[in-house]
């Protein structure tokens, strides 16, 4: 059956009133550029020690701006002894050897500039690393020390301080506090840690600790870098008292809940945790905003933090803030079209309030890789991953559909776009990875309950039928690679009308000539409430979220994410048609 478009059909339930939404105005280039996610360690190994390295990136960069991105975004490559795979900093000013060297980061931003890429790289205030020399020397020192108080140590309760400070629970499980021992070998105070154990809070109430991070974004905006990530800005303030706290069950764990349906934007917030999303973390976005003023162009911090509703999160992007925040609300949203429309409407409406882009994003390194997320059959928790022994495992086929229609959608909106990377060669969830080559803290910190996030960190395909895929020049992988990833790799893909690969590719190139990004969204009536229809300038775009075919208006077709014959639009695709 196919359902025609008729005159009397209205628009969606959920378009505005006045249809043509616009993002917020002006001409920097992270307004609406695509912004491609390099995970270092899974990228590209130049010496086959199984672990991607920074020459590594700088030796493919080429086949990125010949993807079409406009940036790349680096997780972290610092020093650090990886029990967060490099999220647990040790020095915010070096390059860890696993990574290579400074050397080789200022190639690797020279040849990016080369080409035309804006280079963006990872900050993690939050917390260090137990191993960065602050933390080792706070732990020398006495209590009540300066030294100490960089970081959030307090006495524990009951008779003989044995029990934690409060009830807080760590991210990736078990309790967010840890006693230390005394030099003498009694037990001493405890140190508070949102993450791992190995991954101290640092004190941001404390003035030497703003200025410590002042330097470090002078030190990579001094080499020339376009910009940070800011991971966990939600985090870096705590609530006075540090109050007892339990999260709603339904919370997922980086976020304490980022629920896909906003309560509406009129709302009250939600209740707050007393570890996230403080007041107190604005002022320290305000003075990070003056120093990337002193630097001559147009510079981005982006804020990686799981805050709802979104026009709370559009409080991180006022103008005097960060310019944009991740949209995870579009990330959690369902493969369904109300709740689609609602969230891209809410979000060019939260973010605009505050002259802000919205931004979007799929996939990233924290959560299930879309191309498998999209066609999961059970609820899945932000930061669990799936596993073997997962409810609900996503049909392949079916979750990639549903992944290049939703990329096709996403790449069409105005704004920034985040591309994680291997998405674009439609790479699933690693979901059978044996539990001993599991790497994730949340994994052994929940004695194997939750899978995190391995599976979708596994290093990505380059080349058909090559040792680790291309991936390095040995069969080294620090997380083992499927064996029928041949099909994955970019050689077997370049090239080839209607792989993945060149689907991102057109993509991006009719991006880029109908100027999409820096466009407005006009709600298209008459096609029912399961599809989402709207306009782009010069560009229509169709996605068939329901479940029955649609009948498509004669009008070229500049891209479809499934091939189109007839005019009909099948079930799980998108098509962008010319106006
Ligand atoms: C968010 C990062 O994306 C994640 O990978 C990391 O584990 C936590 N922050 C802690 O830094």
């Amino acid at each position: 059956m196919t359902v025609e478009l008729t005159e009397t059909s209205g628009a969606p339930e959920s378009a505005p009133q006045s249809s043509l939404i616009a993002i917020g105005s002006g001409t920097e280039w992270w307004r609406s550029a695509v912004i491609y996610q390099i995970y270092p360690r899974s990228f590209a190994d130049s010496d086959g020690d199984g672990i991607g390295d920074l020459p590594g990136i700088t030796s493919r960069l080429d086949s990125l701006a010949d993807l079409g991105v406009d940036a790349i975004w680096l997780s972290p490559f610092f020093t650090s002894p990886q029990h967060d795979a490099g999220y647990d900093v040790a020095n915010y000013v070096d390059v860890d050897p696993l990574f290579g060297t400074l050397a080789d980061f200022d190639a690797m931003l020279a040849r990016a500039h080369e080409l035309g890429l804006k280079v963006i790289v990872d900050l993690v205030p939050n917390h260090t690393s137990w191993d960065h020399e602050w933390f080792k020397a706070a732990l020398a020192a006495p209590e009540g020390s300066p030294e100490r108080d960089r970081y959030m140590f307090r006495d524990g309760l009951g008779e003989n301080g044995e029990i934690a400070p409060n009830n807080w629970q760590s991210v990736f499980g078990g309790p967010m506090w840890e006693r230390t021992t005394n030099a003498d070998g009694t037990p001493g105070q405890w140190y508070l840690h949102i993450f791992d154990v190995s991954q101290p809070d640092l004190n941001w109430e404390n003035p030497w600790v703003r200025e410590q991070m002042l330097g470090v974004l002078r030190f990579w905006l001094d080499r020339g870098v376009d910009g940070f990530r800011v991971d966990v800005a939600h985090g870096l303030i705590k609530e006075a008292g540090l109050p007892d706290y339990t999260p709603p069950a339904d919370a997922g764990s980086m976020g304490g809940g980022v629920s896909p349906l906003e309560p509406g934007i009129d709302s009250d917030d939600p209740p707050t945790p007393p570890y996230w999303a403080q007041d107190g973390v604005h002022e320290i976005y305000r003075s990070w905003h003056e120093v990337l003023d002193e630097y001559e162009g147009d510079r981005v911090l982006c804020a990686e933090a799981w805050v709802e509703p979104l026009t709370k999160l559009a409080r991180w992007v006022r103008p005097d803030e960060m310019q944009q925040a991740f949209n995870f609300t579009y990330l959690s949203a369902s493969w369904n079209a109300p709740e689609l429309r609602k969230v891209i409407d809410t979000s060019i409406y939260a973010f605009g309030t505050v002259g802000a882009p919205s931004t979007w994003v799929l996939s990233n390194h924290d959560v299930v890789r879309h191309a498998s997320r999209l066609a999961l059959g059970a609820d899945n928790l932000q930061g669990d991953g799936i596993g073997p022994k997962s409810p609900g495992l996503p049909d392949t086929a079916l979750g990639l559909r549903r992944a290049r229609a939703a990329t096709a959608l996403m790449l069409a909106l105005p704004g920034s776009s985040y591309v994680y990377q291997g998405e674009e060669l439609g790479l699933p969830e690693a979901i059978h990875l044996p539990d001993e080559a599991r790497q994730d803290p949340t994994w052994f910190r929940t004695n194997g309950k939750r899978y995190g996030r391995d599976g979708c960190r596994v290093p990505i395909p380059w080349e058909a039928g090559k040792p680790s895929y291309g991936f390095g020049p040995t069969t080294a992988s620090w997380l083992p690679q499927p064996g029928d990833w041949d099909e994955y790799s970019r050689d077997s893909q370049t090239g080839v009308p209607g792989s993945t690969l060149e689907l991102y590719k057109l993509a991006l190139s009719l991006r880029a000539e109908h100027r999409l990004g820096m466009g407005a969204i006009e709600w298209l009536p008459g096609y029912g409430d399961d599809v989402i229809a709207f306009s782009n300038g010069a560009v229509t775009v169709i996605s068939n979220i329901g479940s029955v075919p649609v009948e498509l208006p004669a009008a070229e077709v500049l891209l479809a994410s499934e091939a189109v014959t007839e005019r009909v639009l099948a079930v799980d695709t998108t098509v962008w048609l010319a106006n």
